[in-house]
């Protein structure tokens, strides 16, 4: 009898840790504004190619000199290709792996985000240099971790 209302009690401590904890996470992931434009950050690694957005990674536009780029990284490359993007684009990068852990990383300006499977991560940047900006990976991810990268190209 005495032990069952003490497991009442842990379990009660226990909900309102978790309630108390879900919501700080929510307020600062509110405030900080972190939500990608999908509002999806989690996914099944095992389903990327078939969930949105990145059943079509590459680039949309979605307003004024203004576009979501949505990458997949998986062993070794990242997907699109060759990215090209008009001068002043503001790009909404969206990215997810579909295996191990990567990292992004566009050489030349402070774009670098850990890339997490099951997990999206997305980042804002505005190019306002004309030029080729590579892409790299920067977390080692295997045998082909040194050959992982592609290209921006900024065109005027
Ligand atoms: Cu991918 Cu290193």
């Amino acid at each position: 009898m005495h032990l069952h209302r003490l497991e009442k009690v842990w379990l009660l401590i226990g909900i309102g840790t978790l309630v108390m904890f879900l919501t700080i996470v929510g307020i600062s992931a509110f405030a900080q504004g972190h939500h990608p434009p999908s509002d999806l950050t989690t996914l099944d690694p095992q389903k990327v190619d078939t969930t949105e957005p990145f059943n079509q990674p590459g680039l949309k536009k979605i307003g004024d000199n203004e576009y979501e780029l949505v990458i997949v990284s998986q062993a070794f490359a990242f997907m699109p290709n060759d990215i090209k993007i008009p001068e002043g684009a503001k790009v909404h990068i969206i990215v997810t792996s579909k295996d191990v852990v990567h990292g992004l990383e566009i050489v030349g300006t402070n774009v670098n985000m850990m890339v997490t499977p099951g997990h999206v991560n997305s980042l804002t940047h505005t190019f306002h240099k004309p030029g080729s900006y590579l892409i790299i990976c920067n977390e080692y991810c295997g045998t082909g971790h040194q050959m992982m990268s592609t290209k921006i190209e900024v065109t005027k």
